[in-house]
């Protein structure tokens, strides 16, 4: 029986002092995608991570342990999941959560009433939601600036600033902050400086490698990239915050379940292949799209001509493959979703089967529509998570769908 305060149970839970961070080090990301941070199972050999479905583990003796006690604060499947994601990363550790938004949740507890946390104002719906409605009514002070403009962000940070929150590309208008000119002002500020890298994912875009204290993904997208598990991620650049995170997660308790842990690692073992394809398929998208006669506006950030593009190319190595666009009028907004077939008209991102989304009503209904004017998510926005089929059946599909 292992007793104590929770900083003296800690020493006995496998995973907490991090990984070693250079582990693999001389590896590329496509390699270390494949083969996680442990590579095979230490026991037996495996190649693939065993489901360790125990929700309790024995204690070898009355002051031992195996690193391992309750699956709530850790479980072996999960913790090779966690520790992939914080390889892939470049941080210190990660935990994976049942949600993008537990993930986020949790995180936000780091904060006390009163603290400030200056944000981005074109953030996914759902965070947007969890800001406002739920964790401002616990005393959080939340202002949403344009995270492409510095000298507004520097204009907005007070003495109570504890964080900077941005995503980029935003979803689903895809605006692009530079990160590393954030980072700056952030620690100029003593604040945390926080990135949700979903739409990248780390094949594409390393945020902590550019100032960011923690990263947070929706695991639910492209790292999941089969619309079949939802789960988050929280990864933390050093050892600071480890202890204050581990308190929180595992006394909340949604972290991410044995099964969804495997299904997620068998998942990131072809992130490389899907987001290649996945970025092939936009690009030719968005190439149609600029094309057709009732498209009037593209956002993607593979486009030269997209305001981004510039900074975008300074610090990812590729577009991912949301593509947003404008039709002509809104009537067509309708049409096309009701005639789309090979492309479903579904929320989510980041799976291999292409979606359509009307963002106004699904991914940022929750958003004021004051706040969706300015970010020009209107009646005419639809955005495409555009998926791993062909090329030209997806073309084929929003041809007939658009006319
Ligand atoms: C950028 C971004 N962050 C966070 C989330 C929330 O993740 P989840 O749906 O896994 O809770 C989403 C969901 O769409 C998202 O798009």
């Amino acid at each position: 029986m292992i007793e104590g305060s929770l900083e003296e149970q800690a020493q006995f839970i496998e995973g907490l002092e991090g990984i070693d961070v250079m582990q693999h080090s001389k590896w590329d990301i496509t390699t270390k995608l494949v083969h996680g941070y442990d590579e095979h199972d230490s026991v037996t050999g495996g190649i693939s991570t065993p489901i360790h479905m125990s929700s309790t583990f024995a204690h070898p003796s009355f002051d031992g342990s195996t690193g391992f006690m309750y699956s709530r604060c850790g479980n072996p499947t999960r913790l090779e999941l966690e520790n992939t994601v914080a390889l892939l990363e470049g941080g210190k550790k990660a935990w994976a959560f049942s949600s993008g938004m537990s993930a986020i949740a949790c995180l936000l507890k780091l904060f006390s009433a009163g603290d400030h946390l200056l944000v981005s104002d074109d953030l996914y719906g759902g965070t947007y939601r969890l800001f406002t409605d739920v964790y401002a009514r616990y005393g959080l002070e939340f202002d949403y600036v344009d995270f492409t403009d510095p000298a507004e962000v520097e204009r907005c940070c007070r003495q109570s600033t504890k964080a900077l929150f941005i995503e980029t590309p935003t979803n689903p208008t895809m605006k692009v902050v530079d990160i590393a000119q954030i980072a700056a002002i952030a620690h100029a500020h003593d604040a945390l400086f926080i990135v949700d890298n979903t739409l990248m994912t780390p094949y594409l875009q390393r945020p902590i490698s550019l100032g960011a204290d923690i990263v947070v993904h929706s695991g639910t997208k492209f790292l999941c990239g089969h619309n079949d598990v939802t789960a988050g991620f929280l990864v933390v650049a050093d050892s600071n915050r480890i202890f204050d995170i581990f308190n929180m997660a595992m006394s909340e308790g949604s972290l991410l379940s044995p099964i969804d842990s495997w299904l997620m690692l068998r998942s990131i073992k072809t992130l490389s292949l899907r987001m290649e394809r996945h970025q092939q398929n936009a690009i030719e998208i968005a190439r149609f799209l600029k094309t057709n006669e009732h498209v009037r506006e593209v956002y993607y950030i593979g486009c030269e001509e997209h305001p981004g593009h510039r900074v975008h190319v300074k610090q990812a190595s590729g577009f991912g493959a949301i593509v947003s666009f404008r039709v002509d009028v809104p009537e067509r907004v309708l049409s096309t979703l009701e005639r789309i077939k090979l492309i479903s008209y579904a929320e989510s991102l980041g799976g291999v089967e292409s979606l359509m989304t009307f963002p106004l009503m699904q991914t940022h209904g929750a958003m004021p529509q004051e706040l969706r004017e300015k970010l020009g998510i209107d009646d005419r926005l639809l955005r495409i998570s555009v998926g791993v089929e062909d090329a030209r059946d997806l073309i084929a599909d929003l041809e007939q769908a658009l006319a």
